[in-house]
């Protein structure tokens, strides 16, 4: 077996989707992954980075097309780095998001045989994206670029009109700061020389209300020409309700955490899902596809298997959206949430919902649970929703001190799912059944809401052992 080198070309057929979106060839007993390839395509690609037992390429040349391979309807395929599975035939992108799952517990947890379910299909699989978030920087002539990052580059940025991902109001958004910048010379920001005024532009959109609240980052110094933004975006977007001004005078290309102010209306806006109508502060969080989180959560109630007589937690519980759609199944319903504003927004959603059967406990889920645990209310049901990072050591050990007799884990990443998956059955935890839901059509990211179940006997036994090896490990050297 001859290793490839850089730059090589070889001639290969794809067979398979890797996570990330890649296309998996063998080539002499080494993996190929390669971009912008198909399942079932005859390509040439050429070698970028050679590995000891694979190797990464770029697509050169296609021999033969894949009968799943498809025109990607988007202009800017594949130089923006936003969708990475356009080219793909969406029933095979979801046939490889259930296979990554599998994949991912087999090869992370060593879970074997877990009934990982069919992906339920998205609604529509364009124009679902509920917040958008441009960056700037300036072409090859100083000119400004709003858009995505090229792939692959942190420096460079496709002028993207439209994002086929967004709506007709959070593409209108976009280009009314563009017209705005280049009529008062606000200068992208060049982040190799650290110079330049606008940074990004997000957007964020109410689906069911239609109303938008859009922050706009630039460096410090634009205070008075920012003023000039406010009466285009309110006479080109009827939504809009909120424009903030945030400022950053770092290097970290960040749109969270920075000091903002409100130019003009309100600094928050509102989105319904299930009947329920949720206020969002612009540092929260929200799911992205809002057609999908109704479903995503009526999974989550399905899993959860609520009856109106259980005490239920809802980890990382952001603005409080899971739990304030499932508290009329429940007897009491605590949150748990580490953003202050988020935290806020959960309280108050309950309130303006009516629902009453309901607290937030504003913190660490791994610290706040720990130092509460002895005034909280015994868990019947814990609801997880972590970030992409999953669950660390501490919270795992937070939730097991919850001792839930179901547990519903909501992953949006298939590696810590995995690794946290088999903590709980280490711990003595049942996994039922794995549902995916596509929430990120044209990209490789896929949600899943897990069912565990307390096994009493496994729960001792993994316990006993734990004390034995605690034991061992103390005991002085014989
Ligand atoms: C994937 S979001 C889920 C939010 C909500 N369940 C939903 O469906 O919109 C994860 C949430 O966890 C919060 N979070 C992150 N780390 C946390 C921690 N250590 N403790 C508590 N909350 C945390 C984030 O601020 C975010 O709101």
């Amino acid at each position: 077996m001859e290793r490839p080198k850089r730059d090589d070309e070889l001639e290969v057929d794809v067979d398979a989707l890797a996570f990330g979106g890649l296309g998996v060839s063998r080539h002499d007993g080494f993996v190929i992954f390669s971009t912008d390839t198909v399942p079932g395509d005859r390509v040439r690609v050429r070698i970028r980075k050679s590995r000891r037992r694979f190797a990464e390429a770029d697509l050169v040349e296609v021999l033969t097309p894949s009968p799943d391979r498809i025109t990607p309807p988007c202009a800017y395929v594949p130089a923006c780095g936003g969708c990475r599975l356009q080219h793909v035939e969406y029933a095979v992108t979801l046939r490889a998001k259930q296979q990554h799952i599998i994949d991912h517990l087999e090869r992370i947890g060593h879970l074997e045989g877990i009934d990982v379910r069919t992906v339920d299909p998205a609604v529509a699989q364009f124009g679902y994206r509920n917040k958008m978030e441009y960056s700037a920087a300036p072409g090859p002539d100083g000119e400004l670029r709003l858009g995505f990052h090229r792939r692959g580059r942190w420096d460079e940025v496709v002028n993207v009109d439209p994002c086929l991902l967004a709506t007709a109001q959070g593409n209108a958004a976009r280009d009314i700061v563009r017209a705005w910048a280049v009529a008062h010379d606000v200068a992208p920001y060049d982040q190799r020389a650290q110079v330049g005024m606008l940074r990004h532009v997000v957007v964020r959109e109410g689906i069911a209300t239609g109303e938008l609240l859009v922050t706009v980052v630039t460096a410090p110094g634009a205070d008075d020409v920012i003023e000039h933004l406010v009466a285009p975006m309110r006479e080109g977007l009827g939504g809009l309700v909120g424009l903030l001004h945030a400022v950053n005078d770092g290097v970290a290309e960040v749109t969270q955490g920075l000091p903002t102010r409100c130019l003009w209306g309100r600094d928050y806006f509102y989105e319904e899902v299930l009947g329920v109508r949720l206020a969002l502060s612009a540092p929260s969080f929200f799911q992205t596809n809002t057609q999908m989180t109704g479903h995503l959560y009526e999974r989550v109630a399905e899993a959860a298997g609520l009856d109106g007589t259980q005490v239920v937690y809802d980890l990382f519980c952001g603005v409080g959206s899971i739990g304030i759609t499932i508290a009329r199944h429940a007897r009491q319903v605590i949150g748990v949430e580490i953003v202050p504003e988020a935290a806020a927004d959960a309280e108050r959603n309950a309130r303006e919902n009516g629902v009453s059967a309901y607290r937030v406990l504003t913190g660490d889920v791994g610290r706040v649970v720990k130092e509460q645990l002895a005034h909280l209310p015994k868990a019947d049901v814990a609801i997880i929703d972590p970030p992409r990072g999953g669950l660390s050591g501490r919270a795992i050990r937070r939730v097991l001190d919850l001792a839930p007799e179901v547990l519903v884990y909501v992953s949006c990443h298939p590696a810590t799912f995995a690794d946290n998956a088999a903590r709980f059955v280490n711990a003595g935890y049942v996994l039922e059944y794995v549902q995916p839901v596509d929430m990120f059509p044209n990209t490789p990211h896929v949600e899943a809401v897990a069912r565990f179940t307390r096994d009493e006997a496994a729960v001792t036994r993994a316990r006993e052992a734990k004390e034995d090896a605690d034991r061992a490990k103390a005991a002085p050297p014989a």
